[in-house]
């Protein structure tokens, strides 16, 4: 008998195991959550991206939604496919869109009612890899565009010199450095959506702002030029989306705000504070 029945769940399929695990009844003890999620194969494009099922056990879960997701991909589904790597809102990898918000999946909580499905998406407007995995290859490549990295005009060899930079200055980079490159902002902005090959996108652009106003930088002038066209930056219109997601309390549309004030000569960078390339070690 143990043997027909063992052979009999052999031959049953990963899809049929999958729909087993979907459709099963919660038993006693068990808080059963439905999660809707994404998914689309690139190796079957014939077939049109669907929402699947998933129902979990909440008493057997961690509470966040990366740990649903864990917990599918490694007992009912692991054709389900993510990105994710620290799981602490560090690294950026988890983005996605989660009840109709781009956030990260590793610090946002499974809402604990049961009565609602939670539903999963990959980040909006962008090219789909696989399931959950959006195509950020654009958005990194206009991240190189903006060279970020410290520019000076004589270089002395490296390892050579350190540049200074008074407590004051520094502070400048508060809200700006912390910024983990997710694009939660970038791919939640209308703007972006429409215009994503030629704008730059929250992201982006705080960066390129962060570089902009650091006191030891020496390309200010190259690097605001670089913005001046009609495209990478102005076609912000404040609608703040971008700060209302960032997982991570940072405010992008101030620092395209500022940017433009830059742009415009309403305001310009101040002079640092002390002399930068004051302390040579050799
Ligand atoms: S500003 Fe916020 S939302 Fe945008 S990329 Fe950085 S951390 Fe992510
Ligand atoms: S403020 Fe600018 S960057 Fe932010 S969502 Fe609005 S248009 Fe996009
Ligand atoms: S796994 Fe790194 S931010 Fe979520």
């Amino acid at each position: 008998m143990a043997s027909e029945m063992l052979s009999r769940s052999c031959r049953l399929t990963v899809g049929q195991i999958r729909k087993f695990h979907a459709s099963a009844p919660a038993a006693a003890g068990e808080r059963i959550k439905k999660f809707l999620v994404y998914r689309w194969n690139p190796d079957k494009p014939e077939e049109k991206p669907s929402m699947q099922e998933y129902n979990v056990d909440l008493n057997a879960c961690g509470p966040m939604v990366l740990d649903a997701l864990l917990k599918i991909k490694n007992e009912i589904d692991p054709t389900l496919t993510f990105r994710r790597s620290c799981r602490e809102g560090i690294c950026g990898s988890c983005a996605m869109n989660i009840q109709g918000c781009n956030t990260l999946a590793c610090i946002s909580h499974i809402d604990k009612n049961l009565s609602k499905p939670m539903k999963i998406y990959p980040l909006p407007h962008m090219y789909v890899v696989k399931d959950l995995v959006p195509d950020m290859t654009n958005f990194y490549n206009q991240y190189r565009s903006i060279q970020p990295w410290l520019q000076r005009k004589n270089e002395p060899k490296s390892g050579e010199q350190q540049y200074l930079q008074s407590i004051d200055d520094r502070k400048k980079l508060d809200g700006l450095y912390e910024c983990i490159l997710c694009a939660c902002c970038s791919t939640s902005c209308p703007s972006y959506w429409w215009n994503g090959d030629k704008y730059l996108g929250p992201a982006v652009l705080m960066q390129a702002y962060r570089w902009i106003i650091d006191s030891r930088d020496e390309s200010t002038q190259a690097r605001l030029d670089q913005l001046r066209d009609p495209f990478s930056v102005y076609r912000c219109h404040t609608i703040m989306n971008c700060t209302r997601t960032c997982p991570k309390g940072l405010n992008p549309g101030k620092a395209i705000a500022e940017i433009k004030k830059l742009l415009s000569g309403m305001i310009k960078k101040d002079s640092p504070e002390i002399n930068t390339a004051a302390l040579h070690n050799k």
